[in-house]
């Protein structure tokens, strides 16, 4: 098969995990490493693409160097929201890979929180983080504008009588993207690790158009990983 190409194009990649302040020196954040957004960005580019990426807090350190992405930093969940609807503005196509956090601080609190004398310990209330890929497909729907293809990831950690590919499909259509990643995760599944296992799911379109109706998986590198994500985006 030939390698799909994606020359000319412009593709939006966010990676890491976000993170959500509490107080000036405390914050609430993830175990995502970043190094499967890093393999798409870098994937995409050797398609050809121009890509955005857009990394939350990483333990791996973003590509650099390389002529076609460029890379801008960004912490909380909302400045990853204005950040993907900038740089989806004309963009191709949008892979969200970063790990967002559901739930912030409802409150900020100017300073440290202490240790209080009175034995009480302090409660943490959360509030909802905006959805940001909802956001953009309901955005997509309602307006025509947006990425044509846009990629969502499910990172389920299985167990119970979770069954996680069930889980994905429920995850595809409530989120309405054209496909979804899922991989497995865990203590020491997946995150920070190189090796992966993925199953790309599409939509009923993405399905026609790839002319794919079951969904691919993958076990190997995160860089592997990327290249079957790439090339299903590039089609
Ligand atoms: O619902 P869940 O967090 O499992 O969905 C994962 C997918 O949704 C990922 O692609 C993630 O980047 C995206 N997401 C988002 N905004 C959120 C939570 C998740 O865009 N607040």
């Amino acid at each position: 098969d030939a390698q799909p190409s994606l020359q000319g194009r412009t593709v939006v990649v966010t990676a890491g995990g976000t993170r959500e302040p509490l107080d000036p020196v405390r914050y609430l954040g993830n175990r995502s490493s970043g190094k499967q957004g890093f393999a798409l960005a870098e994937q995409a580019a050797a398609a050809g693409a121009q890509v955005h990426l857009v990394a939350g807090i990483t333990e791996a350190e973003p590509p650099t160097g390389h002529a076609r992405i460029s890379v801008e930093r960004i912490e909380t969940a909302e400045e990853l929201q204005e950040a993907v609807r900038r740089r989806s503005a004309g963009a191709d196509a949008l892979i969200m890979a970063a790990a967002v956090a559901d739930f912030r601080p409802a409150d900020y609190a100017q300073a440290k929180i202490k240790k209080t004398d009175d034995g009480q310990n302090p409660v943490i209330t959360l509030e909802r983080n905006p959805d940001i890929l909802a956001d953009l497909v309901e955005h997509r729907r309602s307006s025509g504008e947006g990425p044509p293809v846009i990629v969502g990831f499910a990172a389920e950690t299985g167990g119970g009588d979770d069954d996680p590919m069930k889980l994905a499909q429920q995850k595809l259509q409530r989120k309405g993207c054209d496909l979804l990643v899922l991989n497995q995760v865990g203590e020491n599944l997946v995150f920070g690790r190189d090796e992966t296992e993925i199953h790309v799911l599409a939509s009923a379109a993405a399905q026609s158009a790839l002319g794919e109706s079951e969904p691919v998986s993958w076990r190997g590198t995160k860089a592997e990983a990327a290249g079957v994500v790439v090339a299903r985006t590039a089609q």
